[in-house]
Formats: C-alpha cells, sequence, structure tokens
C-alpha cells in the first residue's frame, strides 16, 4: 500500500540520485505547491537549494513576512527575496485592460526572476511544483482562452535547466497530505487559491499603490472575520474587489463620494464551477461594518451572489 512516508524517502533518494552535488534553483511563489517542493528539495540536498521569491507588490497583507518567516526561518531555505514593486507599478500604471495587466504581470514576473536567476552561478536544474492535473491538461488549455491563466515558475528562456518535478505524479489533496507530512504550517498547506497576478486583477481597471491598499486592508479584514467565526473550511475561495464604483454615503452628518468595495466568497471543488457561499448575515454585516469604518476611501459594501457560470470567480 502506498504510504506518504515511502514517497518522501523515495523522493529524497531520486532527488539526490539526481542533482548530485550540483545546484537546484526554485521559485517560490508563497503557494502551497512551491513550498512543500521547497521543504522536500531542503530536505533532500540542504543549500544545494537556492529559492528566488518575487514580491511584485501584488501579494496580501503580511504574505510575503509569512512566507519568508516561515519556509526561511523555521525550515532554513536559503532564499532570496527581490523587492521588485516599483517595477511592476511601473509598468502597470495606466493600463486597466484585465488580459492586458495579466501579461504585464507574468512578462515581469520571467524578467525578474530570469535576471536573478542569470546572478547565480552554476545552477543546473530548475525545481517546479508541476501537479499531476497539470501534466493532465497541458495541450488542453480551454480555460486558458477565457483567462490567460499565468503561473508563477516560467521558464526563462535562454537558460538551459533540467526539470525536477517532484510532485508531478500527486493530486491537489496529496500534496497538501505531504505538506503536513513535512512540518509545513498548516495556514500555509491550507491557503485557499491565489492567482498569480494576485491583488492586481482585484484592482479593477488600473492599479495604484492608493487602491492596492484598500483591496489589502479590506481583504485582511474579510480573511480575520471568516477565521473568527470558523468559516475558513466551508469556503473555498474568499476575497475582496475594489470595483471602479463610486457612489454617495453619509459618514457623521458629512455627505461622502467614495469607493464601493465586493466581497466575492464562493464554494467550489476545483474552481470551474462555484456557488457564492452561503455566510451568515450577520458575519457579513460585521464585515460590512469593520471595512466601512476601518478602510479609508469605502463607504459602501456588497456581497457578490453570483454562480459561476455565468459570473467567473474573480471579477477580472
Ligand atoms: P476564474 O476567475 O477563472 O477563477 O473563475 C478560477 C480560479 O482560478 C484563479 N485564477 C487565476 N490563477 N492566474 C492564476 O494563477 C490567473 O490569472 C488567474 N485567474 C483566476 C482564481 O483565483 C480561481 O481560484
Amino acid at each position: 500500500t502506498w504510504s506518504m512516508d515511502d514517497f518522501i524517502e523515495e523522493q529524497i533518494q531520486a532527488i539526490r540520485a539526481k542533482v548530485g552535488d550540483k545546484k537546484v534553483l526554485l521559485g517560490l511563489s508563497g503557494g502551497v505547491d512551491s513550498s512543500v517542493v521547497g521543504v522536500l528539495l531542503h530536505r533532500a540536498i540542504g543549500d544545494q537549494l537556492v529559492s528566488i521569491f518575487v514580491d511584485h507588490g501584488l501579494l496580501r497583507k503580511n504574505e510575503a513576512g509569512e512566507v519568508m518567516e516561515a519556509l526561511g526561518g523555521k525550515f532554513g531555505l536559503n532564499i532570496i527575496k527581490v523587492d521588485a514593486q516599483d517595477r511592476f507599478l511601473d509598468k502597470l500604471a495606466g493600463v486597466s485592460d484585465p488580459e492586458q495587466k495579466r501579461k504585464i504581470i507574468g512578462n515581469e514576473f520571467i524578467q525578474v526572476f530570469d535576471e536573478e536567476a542569470t546572478k547565480l552561478d552554476g545552477i543546473d536544474f530548475l525545481a517546479q511544483g508541476t501537479l499531476y492535473t497539470d501534466v493532465i491538461e497541458s495541450g488542453t488549455d480551454t480555460a486558458q482562452t477565457i483567462k490567460s491563466h499565468h503561473n508563477v515558475g516560467g521558464l526563462p528562456e535562454d537558460m538551459q535547466f533540467q526539470l525536477i518535478e517532484p510532485l508531478n505524479t500527486l493530486f491537489k489533496d496529496e500534496v497538501r497530505e505531504l505538506g503536513e507530512k513535512l512540518g509545513i504550517p498548516h495556514a500555509l498547506v491550507w491557503r485557499q487559491p491565489f492567482p498569480g497576478p494576485g491583488l492586481g486583477i482585484r484592482v479593477l481597471g488600473d492599479i495604484t499603490e492608493g487602491k492596492l491598499e484598500i483591496v489589502r486592508e479590506s481583504d485582511a479584514i474579510l480573511r480575520e472575520e471568516v477565521a473568527k467565526h470558523g468559516l475558513e473550511d466551508e469556503i473555498w475561495q474568499y476575497f475582496t474587489v475594489l470595483t471602479g464604483v463610486r457612489s454617495v454615503g453619509v459618514m457623521g452628518d458629512i455627505r461622502t463620494y467614495d469607493y464601493t468595495i465586493a466581497i466575492r466568497a464562493i464554494t467550489s471543488v476545483d474552481g470551474m464551477t462555484a456557488e457564492f457561499a452561503r455566510i451568515p448575515w450577520d458575519v457579513l454585516n460585521e464585515i460590512s461594518r469593520r471595512i466601512v469604518n476601518e478602510v479609508d476611501h469605502i463607504n459602501r459594501v456588497v456581497y457578490d451572489i453570483t454562480a459561476k457560470p455565468p459570473a467567473t470567480v474573480e471579477w477580472e
């Protein structure tokens, strides 16, 4: 019978045999797949693994710090953190088309990763968190014609690496089991899906640091409340979206004219179809109050009650 402990042992042996005394490069995204690959490889080959974590400035509140602390601190991975926020913001300035934004973020990501990788000497291998489902799906990209899904870890074009893909026989739930076995923090292993373009597709239209701040803060409040009420396991994905809509409100006798935040929370099995999550009214009420009170420039909160299809999960 198949056991996760055997799998770990086999993979470690296989990785050591393949890598020898060479070096391996890994792009960490903060997601579960690349984290598991990182910890597994680190266990197998220690500091022969070099990881690059690109902070594109489109991450959630505290996310970069949490990743660095968990993987760099607790597990001792050698992580090069690249603070590329300004580069991404510059490239994105004034761009409001969703697919254009995705392209810019994807290209810039590869470029930053490429630049960092070029600085490193003697890397022969590139590790990737490819899953079994990615292997099956590659070739039939119907989903990509709807939205060009950019996944972190695109190969620098002019670099010659051999690939190491230790998860490519596993399904997502097995990767999570593996992550737990490797001692990766529960919150990281069970992290909700987060798109490669990050908050960049949750600020509708053009992106500014100020707008990112609004999504980041409102999203943090939503996540706090969902956790506080023990709803994390019931909701597949939940986040806030800064709509471009401004409307009239009143705060302490003063008329306001400010932005509307939308809450998107869904139940789903695989993200292909979804229903809006039935968050209790009282919880929604609390979230709404907190957002308007604590986040500047928000005077209205709406709840997205659309299924997928016809809507998509993300608003862009
Ligand atoms: P949609 O919006 O297509 O989302 O219904 C389905 C799932 O995919 C995620 N998503 C993305 N993931 N790059 C990604 O890596 C993207 O460009 C992207 N767009 C959507 C979304 O968060 C949801 O989990």
